[in-house]
């Protein structure tokens, strides 16, 4: 049964909520789902812009044949290749044999190497436009946001940019489709920086570009391939503006991630006496977070918030923790730069982990060390609480 809402008089939502994918990408924990949105446009020919994921295919088929009420489709915009998006395709053209592909030239290569074929595919350049009735639309690539073939589609008749993966966010709609129908700074924000830092966040030159093209229009809604619909001025201008936060690796609030690889509750220990010390002296904006049980994907989404990083890490195998070092990775693979860390590391008998964290922060782009690296030697005492009551210290002098 299809269950379609309407964006605008002519355009229509028939995407799909996937509260069963477990992992997006395979990787990153979607407790609260994931939304596949494409959108049919109603004017003199009739517009797929999009398809969706293979596992939300039959609600994205009825909700297509829905909208389309027995017309024939004339062209399907593909502005991501990426198979959450594409993996329908190739139904859609089985089911509409004449509608004609417009994408890139980067994406046909790509539809071949899915085994879809180029015929009935028309390319389209950046500034090239196609009137399909009422609405003209404008092309324009996006590289890297967050594939090498992407596309942004936009409407100038009513002012909708389809963003492709820009803008989007982990959740699944469940009914809404505006970000004015939810608590969005409370509820969304989170999720869909959660969504960027991890999906996009590598790219973030790349994204200032499109945020440069899209400066150049007259947004009135922006349609992404996940998550919330924006049309209200002041919700476009938030996401927007976390866009170039997050794109540009600014820190969007003064405040400390506490992150702790602990096997005995040693390190932790430390981890929240640095919490209490950052407290007593007035930053109470602290997140004190187990490695071992925090998936890193929302150690990054923190690491991209906060402007301050403090790594407490026992020794492993003489080297560090393999959770701390697989996260200290991601932030390294993602290019995050721009924070100031505080370094404490714990062994019994030859502590490493700090040095193996400081050689790390060493090779990435402006990361701050902001004090040398403290030591524990097993458990914390009079000594270690003095170090880290100093450490506080200098965490706060260095966000002044
Ligand atoms: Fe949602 Fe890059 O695909």
């Amino acid at each position: 049964m299809y269950c379609v809402r309407k964006v605008t008089e002519d355009l229509y939502w028939v995407g799909a909520n996937d509260r069963r994918l477990a992992l997006f990408e395979n990787i990153h924990p979607i407790p609260e789902g994931t939304s596949y949105n494409a959108y049919v446009l109603m004017d003199e020919k009739a517009v797929l812009v999009d398809t969706a994921d293979w596992d939300v295919t039959r609600q994205f088929r009825e909700n297509v044949e829905h909208v389309l009420n027995g017309r024939n489709l004339d062209y399907i915009i593909i502005n991501h290749m990426e198979p959450d998006h594409s993996a329908s395709l190739k139904l859609m053209r089985e089911l509409y044999p004449d509608a004609v592909v417009l994408t890139t030239a980067k994406a046909v290569t790509m539809m071949k190497q899915y085994g879809l074929t180029d015929e009935n595919v028309q390319v389209v350049k950046e500034g090239d436009t196609i009137s399909f009735g009422k609405h003209e639309f404008t092309f324009y690539s996006a590289p890297m946001v967050h594939w090498p073939e992407v596309m942004v589609s936009y409407d100038k008749t009513d002012k909708v940019l389809f963003s492709a993966d820009a803008f989007g966010s982990f959740g699944s709609l469940d009914g809404r489709l505006f970000a004015d129908e939810v608590n969005y700074q409370r509820d969304w924000a989170e999720p869909a920086r959660r969504y960027y830092t991890n999906i996009v966040g590598k790219y973030g030159p790349q994204v200032q570009k499109l945020l440069q093209k899209a400066s150049g229009l007259d947004i009135g809604y922006i349609c992404p391939l996940h998550g919330l619909v924006f049309r209200k001025a002041e919700d476009i201008a938030y996401i927007v503006e976390k866009y170039d936060k997050w794109s540009k690796y600014e820190p969007e609030e003064k405040g400390v991630l506490i992150c702790y690889a602990s096997m005995y509750g040693n390190t932790e220990e430390a981890a929240y006496m640095l919490a209490a010390r950052l407290c007593d002296k007035g930053m109470s904006n602290v997140e004190v977070r187990d490695v071992s049980n925090t998936h890193v994907s929302y150690l990054i989404s923190s690491a991209f918030k906060l402007s301050n990083i403090a790594l407490l890490s026992v020794t492993y195998n003489n080297n560090l923790f393999p959770n701390m070092a697989n996260f200290v990775d991601d932030m390294a693979r993602l290019g995050l730069k721009n924070r100031k860390f505080a370094v404490v590391e714990n062994g019994t008998w030859a502590p490493q982990a700090g040095s193996v964290i400081v050689k790390h922060l060493e090779e990435m782009n402006g990361m701050t060390l902001i004090d040398d690296k403290a030591t524990i030697t097993s458990s914390v005492n009079e000594n270690t609480a003095e170090v880290i009551d100093k450490l506080a210290e200098e965490i706060i002098a260095s966000m002044i």
